[in-house]
């Protein structure tokens, strides 16, 4: 099976930096270090709000790490012009609202595929890759196809709450990416004891996780979490062939 790769998101570094207003600790210093521990990507999510990753971040992820950058962002025109002008590696677009904690379920793409749309293109024009962020559910996975998106992720934050029945969602959403010619990544609420069986799923490219392995470095150091981690990950793919 392929190797999964590992992103690691790193907002609430810069959460925690904001708390005082100063410069430490620094993301992109944390990003280094996660990239020597075996991260094979940094995702970083430039909010609306600033609440974590300010530009001035996204712009020395740009120019201080050599591997993929994939900057999650709102579908807006303010961050299309920045994501043209940074052409980081890829771009996730998530749905935000001001008020929420995190990103809370995935993007509506049946309902606003004339909105997206463009934004995709816009994207691929400028040669970033584009990937929605969606709930496992059929009908998204097909509107995503359809409006040219090449990669979508599927949202895991149902599946990490324990509800019923998401997992063979999520199985279910991750073989039908194959089917539409789609790469599927997966992310959200992703820990040491909820990895592995979406790492074991055949589809699956790529996981983005973040809170988790920020906050458990507090703990043991980000390059131990991160090896821990990729074992995990590692583990489930090879017993599941
Ligand atoms: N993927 C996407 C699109 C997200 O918005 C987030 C949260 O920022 C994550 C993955 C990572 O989620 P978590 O921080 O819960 O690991």
């Amino acid at each position: 099976m392929t190797k999964l790769r590992l992103g690691v998101n790193i907002d609430h570094v810069a959460t925690v930096r904001n708390a005082r207003g100063g410069a430490h600790p620094d993301p992109v210093a944390l990003a280094k270090a996660a990239l020597r521990a075996g991260a094979d990507g940094i995702t970083a999510h430039l909010r609306e709000d600033r609440r974590h990753m300010r530009d001035a971040d996204m712009e020395r992820l740009r120019a201080e790490i050599a591997a993929p950058l994939n900057m999650e962002m709102a579908a807006t025109a303010e961050m299309v012009d920045i994501a043209r002008r940074l052409r980081p590696h890829a771009v996730c677009l998530v749905p935000e609202r001001r008020q929420e904690i995190t990103t809370e379920g995935g993007l509506d793409v049946v309902g606003q595929s004339v909105t997206l749309a463009p934004v995709v293109a816009a994207l691929a024009e400028a040669g970033i890759r584009v990937s929605l962020f969606i709930d496992p559910d059929p009908a998204q996975l097909r509107a995503a196809a359809a409006i040219g998106a090449p990669v979508v992720e599927l949202h895991t934050g149902a599946y990490a709450e324990g509800r019923a029945g998401e997992l063979e969602r999520l199985r279910i959403a991750a073989a039908l990416t194959t089917a539409l010619g789609l790469e599927c990544h997966a992310g959200h609420g992703l820990a040491y004891d909820n990895v592995a069986p979406v790492a074991a799923l055949p589809a699956v490219r790529e996981l983005n996780i973040g809170h988790f392995l920020i906050g458990q470095a507090i703990f043991d150091g980000i390059a131990t979490v991160i090896a821990e981690m990729r074992a995990r990950m590692d583990g489930a793919r090879a017993s599941s062939g």
